[in-house]
């Protein structure tokens, strides 16, 4: 490649109506020049007043262009010999790809070829696009009623903790979590769903997922098998993928995991991650006999269980299940909650409850993801919880959402009783309708996503082909009318797709 002359100033294209001013324009130039091997280790580069008039711009932009390029060490000063490439850039830099600076903005990479990935980042990859997850129109799963959120008070609450913001508050926070809203977590679970814990086995996550996340890093090796639910919770999936572990695919029935598919299937496992109180997404219960056999299997192969208790807030019907958890005398247990459906999901908090012995490398875990949850919002949900705002809430959304159920049940029922069949609709904020055999649910979901409708394919929860298709419908953040207006349009969907 040609040496450029320092007494010739490159051909150098500026834009001066850009909103990226001239010295950055300029400082993007021979970045590029020298990332690209066009300008070599040691040569020189023009003078400032050289550069000046051949651009007609300014000597103060050559020299702050310069400057950065020289601070940054693109460039080296000699006294006598002016300003040069640095000499510790590598001198073979072809192959090096060329990222090529666009009006005001960072650069794109134009010409990325072939890039090697993690084979868990592939694995990811793998994962189909989900277009009804791209509207929160009828139907979005997870969405609670976000409308009859206690804004007022939320916001009271907020302004409160805003204006006498402690150091404590915005200084970094403790790795497990804010230990007022961690004795609030522990006290709420003892009461309502008979945990068995205290403050200090409480880890505040970014929600379950990231509880999930950090799970699979404590517990699992690449390569070491985890029993999941089929059908089960994607989220889960993806998390154990990114673990680099081996999905192992077991039944349900309804009584939950069938036992003798654990006994024979988790011979190897070393964990199995179940939703006891309402199988995801089907909506069965975990039975008492199936909670003893599981954790019998998990002590007898030293396995762990996961249990994600979701949404166990909103059972319709019959009293509150207790949980796996406060079963478990042997420690076997990680208990998994969130925020996301008692509240909002943007919130982004949940919580673990670890086994004492296994608090160590939970902690060191955490501290590694991102260290720790926003406090302010722990020191918010506090108050919220303390105040009693947070069990009122709850109970008006559990009759909001029964109604909510009955509605689109008889919605269902009304407009489309002879097509779809309705499971699952005893607890939470959402059922499942089956479609008849034959019928594809990825097609029916991608027709409803068009018109603006979220109904979530069943064969997205499955690893193997499912024996029948089927929707999973949200009902918590849709009211009346919208249900019924959404099952007439969904009506069409699934008529076009169905040919019924
Ligand atoms: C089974 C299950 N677990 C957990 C969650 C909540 O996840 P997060 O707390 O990460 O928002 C959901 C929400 O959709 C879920 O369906």
């Amino acid at each position: 490649m040609k040496r450029m002359s320092a007494a010739l100033v490159p051909p150098i294209t500026l834009d001066k109506h850009s909103r990226c001013p001239i010295y950055r324009q300029l400082y993007d130039w021979f970045r590029s020049a020298i990332a690209e091997g066009r300008m070599r280790p040691g040569q020189r580069v023009p003078s400032t007043r050289s550069m000046a008039s051949d651009l007609q711009i300014s000597r103060v932009s050559v020299f702050n262009a310069y400057e950065q390029l020289q601070s940054e060490g693109y460039l080296e000063t000699f006294s006598g010999s002016g300003t040069c490439v640095a000499r510790t850039i590598p001198d073979d830099t072809s192959g090096f790809v060329p990222v090529r600076g666009r009006k005001g903005s960072e650069g794109v990479i134009t010409d990325s070829g072939l890039r090697r990935l993690s084979a868990r980042a592939e694995a990811l990859l793998n994962a189909p696009s989900e277009p009804w997850l791209h509207n929160l129109g009828p139907f979005r799963v997870s969405l609670p009623a976000l409308d009859q959120f206690p804004i007022d008070v939320w916001s009271k609450l907020v302004a409160r903790h805003s204006r006498g913001l402690s150091r404590s508050v915005m200084a970094y926070g403790d790795v497990m979590g804010h230990l007022p809203f961690r004795e609030a977590v522990a006290e709420h679970l003892s009461m309502f769903r008979g945990v068995r814990c205290d403050s200090s086995q409480i880890l505040v996550t970014t929600g379950s997922q990231q509880a999930l996340q950090i799970s699979a890093h404590v517990l699992l090796n690449p390569k070491d098998q985890v029993l999941t639910e089929e059908p089960g919770y994607p989220g889960a999936h993806l998390a154990f993928t990114a673990a680099g572990a081996e999905l192992i695919p077991t039944a349900v029935d309804s009584e939950g995991l069938v036992v003798p598919e654990i006994n024979r299937r988790g011979r190897h496992a070393r964990v199995a991650y179940v939703t006891p109180s309402h199988q995801y997404p089907l909506g069965m219960t975990m039975s008492a006999a199936r909670r003893m056999s599981l954790l019998q299997w998990a002590v007898r192969s030293d396995a762990w269980i996961i249990e994600d208790d979701y949404d166990s807030e909103y059972r319709f019907g019959s009293r509150p299940i207790a949980s796996l958890q406060g079963l478990d005398l042997h420690g076997r247990v990680i208990y998994i909650g969130t925020f996301s459906k008692v509240l909002f999901p943007s919130l982004r908090l949940g919580y673990m409850v670890i086994p004492k012995d296994l608090l160590p490398p939970f902690r060191a875990a955490r501290d590694a993801a991102d260290i720790f949850s926003s406090t302010f919002y722990q020191v918010v949900l506090t108050d919220f919880i303390g105040e009693g705002h947070f069990a009122r809430h709850i109970r008006r959304m559990r009759m909001l959402y029964m109604d909510r159920r009955k509605e689109l049940v008889s919605a269902i029922r009304s407009q489309m009783g002879e097509i779809l069949e309705v499971i699952g609709a005893e607890a939470g904020m959402h059922l499942v309708a089956l479609l008849p055999p034959g019928v594809s649910d990825l097609s029916v979901s991608k027709e409803a996503a068009k018109i603006g409708i979220s109904a979530m394919p069943l064969s997205s929860c499955y690893l193997k082909a499912p024996k029948r298709g089927g929707l999973i419908l949200g009902y918590g953040g849709v009211g009346r009318s919208q249900i019924h207006d959404g099952i007439r349009k969904l009506r069409t969907s699934v008529r076009t797709r169905a040919g019924v």
